[in-house]
């Protein structure tokens, strides 16, 4: 097929991309995001598209226990493959157990380490993106992943670093390759930036040219996917990872695994743009009702499900003529008798809106100045009172 002259491809160019063992159809891998990318929300989105979904981020230490909510988030379905988990730890020895554990069981094709966490709690204590500037303990734990996985494909994924005088992700990266990760993803904003401001495309394109051997996935601020073959182009990365951007838009990922195709010449600007999704509200609230299905399915719980469905209501509808108090009830929603009262008020012939669809959604927030244990940044290697201090580092809480 003739290669369009809006989308020129790179000639050496494929949709395609390796970690490991793993072949994905697509250069694309859903960002991990606790609260939301269960196996419900994963596999919806791979309806649509190809690539790697992650799970929600799983302490390594509540794995290790086998606590009932931990075992339910390493859960696939059947669909789902190859099974995707993300793994946060602070001890090398726990982190160690609970890859060997996945291992042992069978229940993964691909594990990927957390170093990316922004919330106080966590980095008060020295874990999440404050954990890499202690660069024995980050290389401790990399090392001891990458050894119990054998060969399952064992990648990290990170921040820039703790604010921009202490930026970690060059010698984080330089580590991790070194270790034997499968790739390396990085999120271009640092932990006081939180998702406030504008990821920088930069660093991802600086950590390109610092690691040779193996992928390097660029995260941040991919809202189309023409966003994603910019971030491509700009930074040289061999793929991408999106978050924020399909929240109540799992369609995203067709349209991003059109934009590849159309970037490696499978596909005409024309025929990229057709498969771009614009779907009506009648597309919306089937893939709601869908949504909501799939989390009762989940939780096992119609009561459960319902709940969860409703922190979805405002992404969904984002840019369509769905009123106030309809949102409200919306999300208030109780049972999936009265989501289907409520969707059927709704036109469903409504067409796309465009406007206010296709932009930012999701967490943004302000910058902060971290939160870091005393004298942190004094040294680059674990002082033996902080060990303990870490220990408590590795608490159940949402992010990257
Ligand atoms: C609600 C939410 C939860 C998140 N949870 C995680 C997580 O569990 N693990 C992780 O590595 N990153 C987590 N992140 C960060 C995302 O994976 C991603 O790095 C970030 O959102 C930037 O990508 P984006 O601009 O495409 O959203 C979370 C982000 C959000 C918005």
């Amino acid at each position: 097929m003739a290669p369009s002259a809006t989308l020129s491809p790179a000639p050496a160019t494929t949709a395609q991309l390796n970690i490991g063992s793993l072949r994905l159809g697509a250069p694309v891998v859903l960002a991990p995001m606790a609260g939301i990318t269960n196996t419900a929300f994963r596999r919806l989105c791979r309806e649509y598209g190809a690539g790697l979904y992650v799970s929600e981020m799983i302490t390594s230490r509540a794995l290790v226990e086998r606590t009932p909510e931990s075992m339910r988030l390493i859960r696939h379905h059947p669909s789902e493959t190859p099974r995707s988990i993300q793994l946060y730890g602070v001890d090398p020895k726990t982190v160690r157990e609970a890859v060997t554990m996945l291992v042992a069981e069978d229940r993964a094709d691909h594990i990927d380490l957390n170093f990316g966490c922004p919330v106080p709690k966590v980095t008060r204590k020295g874990g999440g993106a404050a954990l890499p500037w202690k660069l024995d303990l980050f290389r401790a734990i990399v090392t001891n992943a990458v050894q119990a996985a054998g060969d399952l494909p064992l990648t990290v994924k990170m921040r820039k670093g703790i604010d921009s005088d202490h930026l970690t992700y060059l010698e984080a990266g330089r580590i991790a390759e070194d270790a034997g990760v499968a790739s390396i993803a990085l999120h271009a904003r640092t932990a006081s930036q939180f998702y406030s401001g504008q990821a920088d495309w930069d660093a991802i394109a600086t950590l390109k040219e610092t690691i040779t051997s193996v992928p390097v996935l660029g995260n941040g601020d991919i809202w189309t996917g023409a966003d994603a073959v910019r971030m491509v182009e700009q930074t040289g990365c061999d793929g991408v990872v999106v978050g924020r951007g399909c929240l109540g838009r799992p369609w995203l990922f067709g349209d991003l695994a059109a934009a590849f195709q159309a970037r490696a010449g499978n596909l005409t600007a024309d025929e990229a743009s057709a498969a771009t999704a614009r779907p009506g509200l009648g597309q919306v609230m089937a893939a709601f009702r869908r949504h909501a299905e799939l989390l009762v399915e989940f939780f096992e719980s119609e009561e459960r499900g319902c709940r969860d469905i409703r922190k979805h209501v405002a992404w969904y509808f984002k840019g369509y003529p769905v009123g106030g108090e309809l949102r409200a009830k919306l999300a208030t929603v109780e049972s999936l008798q009265q989501l289907d009262e409520l969707l059927g008020t709704l036109d469903p012939t409504v067409p796309y809106p465009s406007e206010g669809v296709e932009g930012p959604r999701g967490r943004a927030g302000t910058p902060k100045t971290p939160a870091l244990p005393d004298r942190w940044l004094e040294t680059r290697t674990l002082a033996s009172d902080e060990q303990a201090t870490l220990a408590e580092a590795e608490v159940n809480s949402s992010g990257g």
